[in-house]
């Protein structure tokens, strides 16, 4: 039996994967250690019971005395963290934040973690890390690290960190490299939920640049089993890279997603490039299948069918994004609305 802290359990993986853990893993016991910025809603999980092996903790991964306190009050064995800023135009915009929160934060939750004893650590990465493939190739583990945004840089800081607790202390970390997700519960800033939560409502669906840079799509729930394996398997010290290889330019998505709503494509409006604006991300996850045996379950087609009916039968759950209600809940008390 586990006893589990998951940062950043409120945001769109997190509260996936605390979902899952909990119907997967009844026995072991989930601390949701998460700050609840802007993407952080506790809408997301307010089908969870609190209980006896479930609680939820507001705090800030940069605060050693509280992340300390947790780790010892709950007698915790593993941590996952997925705590982060995670949009890159915000990290264009705003660069602070994302050094303070996955920089800092992390070495302080590292840090923390060792001196606890905790047995298994997974740290939580992107693909972006390693900065932007042309039309060929793959991203491979052993791809030097090459980040163009503020956020990527930010998170490679972190794996550097990560790696530097296992290569001086031997701590055990492990770092999982996932490409671009998608699925329910994703913050209407990102890609696929603006496009569906725009369309639905008729308003123009924003392209950056000329609309061919090329994501590789990964559905949520692929994502959480493989971190399932490498909690269960992972070796520390190791990276393992996440991907679905499935290839999509910005516009094909866009187009699918209209295509599913039956919105016409005169909606589409391209608007100016994202600075520093990465080309082509592409994972090679042959380690992770053949070392682990991980196997993603959905399909493109399937995945995003599911993730448009999503949007289109929880309308209630971003309309209070959007409008700004879901800040008004009480956030140190129960979420208001279900998911
Ligand atoms: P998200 O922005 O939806 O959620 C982040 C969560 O972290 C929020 O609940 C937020 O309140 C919390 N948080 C932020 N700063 C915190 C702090 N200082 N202390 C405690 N909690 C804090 O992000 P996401 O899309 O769910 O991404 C989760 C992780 O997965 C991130 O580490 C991200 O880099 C990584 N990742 C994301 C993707 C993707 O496509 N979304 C792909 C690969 C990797
Ligand atoms: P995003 O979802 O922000 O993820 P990331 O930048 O981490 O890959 O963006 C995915 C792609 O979609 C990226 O190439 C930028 C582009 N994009 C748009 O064209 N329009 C948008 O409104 C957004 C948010 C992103």
């Amino acid at each position: 039996m586990r006893r589990m802290l998951v940062t950043g359990g409120m945001g769109f993986i997190g509260s996936n994967f605390v979902r899952y853990w909990r119907e997967r893993h009844p026995e072991d016991t989930v601390v949701n250690y998460d700050l609840l910025t802007y993407a952080g809603n506790r809408n997301n999980v307010a089908d969870l019971e609190e209980g006896p092996r479930y609680r939820f903790v507001r705090g800030d991964i940069a605060d050693a005395r509280q992340v300390g306190q947790v780790l010892a009050e709950e007698r915790i064995d593993t941590v996952v963290h997925f705590a982060a800023e995670s949009h890159v135009d915000r990290s264009i915009a705003e660069p602070q934040s994302f050094v303070g929160t996955n920089v800092l934060g992390t070495q302080i939750l590292l840090e923390a973690a060792r001196r606890h004893g905790v047995a298994r650590f997974v740290h939580i990465s992107t693909d972006e890390v390693y900065g932007t493939l042309g039309p060929e190739g793959l991203f491979s583990e052993s791809t030097p690290l090459a980040p163009n945004s503020p956020y990527s840089a930010s998170k490679a800081g972190a794996d550097l960190l990560a790696r530097a607790y296992f290569e001086t202390y031997r701590f055990p970390v492990m770092i999982t490299r996932c490409s671009n997700n998608y699925g329910p519960y994703q913050f209407p800033e990102k890609l696929i939920p603006t496009v569906i939560t725009r369309a639905l409502r008729d308003q123009p669906v924003p392209v950056y640049g000329d609309g061919l840079n090329v994501r590789d799509w990964l559905h949520v729930h692929d994502h959480i089993t493989a971190v399932e394996r490498v909690i269960e398997a992972g070796i520390p010290g190791e990276v393992y890279n996440i991907g679905g290889s499935n290839e999509r330019t910005n516009l094909q998505i866009v187009h699918r997603i209209l295509q599913e709503l039956g919105k016409p494509f005169s909606l589409i409006e391209f608007v100016p490039d994202r600075l520093g604006h990465d080309r082509r991300y592409a994972i090679d996850s042959a380690k992770i299948r053949s070392q682990l045996g991980w196997n993603p379950l959905y399909t493109f087609e399937e995945g995003i069918v599911q993730t448009v009916n999503w949007y289109v039968s929880h309308a209630e759950w971003w309309q209070s994004i959007l409008d700004g209600t879901y800040r008004r809940i009480d956030q140190a008390g129960r979420g208001g609305q279900s998911g």
